[in-house]
This record gives structure tokens, C-alpha cells and sequence, in this order.
């Protein structure tokens, strides 16, 4: 299975990140993850450039999201809102018929920044992709200063997460399994 995995913070000490590496040790073997990072080389979405040749910058991104069986998204709020570059990101997702009904996470690691959350469900389902509310997990990280391994030392969050990637993966190999 493969899990791209897509954080909306360009920090280098990203918690959001931090949460996806975590996900990705938890799963260890269990999947063949790529972190879609360096968001900021997309160009701004413009309808003009999203043609049959995009920049090179959107076709990269665009296969390694949408080649994906399972997308997992991980943001902060910015301004009560979606940071703009992973707006960005999905204004130039939304045109690929590869993105409808695609399977989707969402990690959550401040249970006070709401808007993003809600935000981030709604621009998703909007896409036509689908949510996997059961996987989908809300954990409260109280700083942005953490590590995957100060994640995967708290047994709570330890278990949230191997939840959710197992119940991903039922999810995701059962509609691969399903005729067409
Ligand atoms: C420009 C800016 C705006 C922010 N706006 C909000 C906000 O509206 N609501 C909120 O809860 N946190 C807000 N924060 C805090 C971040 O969401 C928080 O620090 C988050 O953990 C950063 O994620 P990261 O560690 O992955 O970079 C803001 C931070 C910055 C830098």
C-alpha cells in the first residue's frame, strides 16, 4: 500500500510533521510512505497554467499524491484558516479526476484550532474525495516544539495512531479488492 502523506507547515520543526513521521515508524512495513514536502515550489494555482501541460512543479506533486492509495493530511491554522501553500496544493488537486473518491486521513494535533479542521474536511469533501472519518484522529499535542519520538512515547497517542493506520488500511484494501 502506498500512503502519501502531506503537511500544510513548511516549519522545519513542524509538529504537523512530526505527527506524520510518527504515523509513518508506527506503520513500519505495513506501507511505502513518500512525504510530499517543499509545498512552496508550486507556482500559485491559476487556471491559465492548469492545462494539458501544468508546470513540472504540479505534475510531480499531482502523481505522487494521486498515486497514492491513501492521502493523510496533517495541517496547523493559520488566521483561522488552511495555510495558504496547502490550499494551494489542493487548488491544483482538485482538476485530476485521479483525486475523486480518493481515500484521505486527517491528523489533528491541536484540538483549539478548529477552522482548519473544519476548514480542511470541507475543501476535502468539496473535492469529491473521501474522508475516512473512523481513521481520522484528533490528538492533543500542547506544543508545537515535538518530535516523532516525544509522539510515539505517549502511549495514548501511540495507540491513536496505530488505530487509525489499521483501520486505513482495512478500508483501503477492501476497496482494492472490490470489482470495479
Ligand atoms: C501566522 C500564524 C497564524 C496562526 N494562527 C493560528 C490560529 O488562528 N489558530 C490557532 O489555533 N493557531 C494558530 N497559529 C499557531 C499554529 O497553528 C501552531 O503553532 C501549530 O502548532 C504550528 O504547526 P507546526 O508545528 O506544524 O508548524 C498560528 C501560527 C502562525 C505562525
Amino acid at each position: 500500500m502506498k500512503i502519501a502523506t502531506v503537511s500544510g507547515s513548511l516549519r522545519s520543526q513542524s509538529s504537523n510533521a512530526a505527527l506524520l513521521d510518527a504515523y509513518r515508524i508506527l506503520a513500519g512495513d505495513g506501507a511505502d510512505f513518500d512525504r510530499v514536502a517543499n509545498l512552496e515550489l508550486l507556482p500559485h494555482y491559476n487556471p491559465d497554467l492548469d492545462s494539458e501541460t501544468p508546470p513540472e512543479e504540479v505534475t510531480r506533486m499531482r502523481d505522487r499524491v494521486l498515486l497514492a492509495d491513501l492521502v493523510v493530511f496533517s495541517t496547523p491554522e493559520y488566521i483561522h484558516a488552511l495555510p495558504s501553500v496547502l490550499k494551494n496544493c489542493l487548488e491544483w488537486l482538485v482538476s485530476d479526476p485521479r483525486f475523486y473518491q480518493k481515500p484521505t486521513v486527517i491528523l489533528h494535533a491541536n484540538p483549539n484550532s478548529t477552522f482548519a479542521l473544519s476548514s480542511l474536511k470541507e475543501v476535502l469533501t468539496t473535492m469529491s474525495a473521501t474522508i475516512i472519518e473512523d481513521a481520522s484522529v484528533v490528538i492533543s499535542i500542547p506544543s508545537n516544539k515535538i518530535t516523532a519520538a516525544d509522539i510515539l512515547e505517549s502511549p495514548e497517542w501511540r495507540v491513536a495512531l496505530e488505530k487509525s493506520f489499521v483501520i486505513a488500511s482495512e478500508i483501503v484494501l477492501q476497496a482494492r479488492s472490490r470489482p470495479d
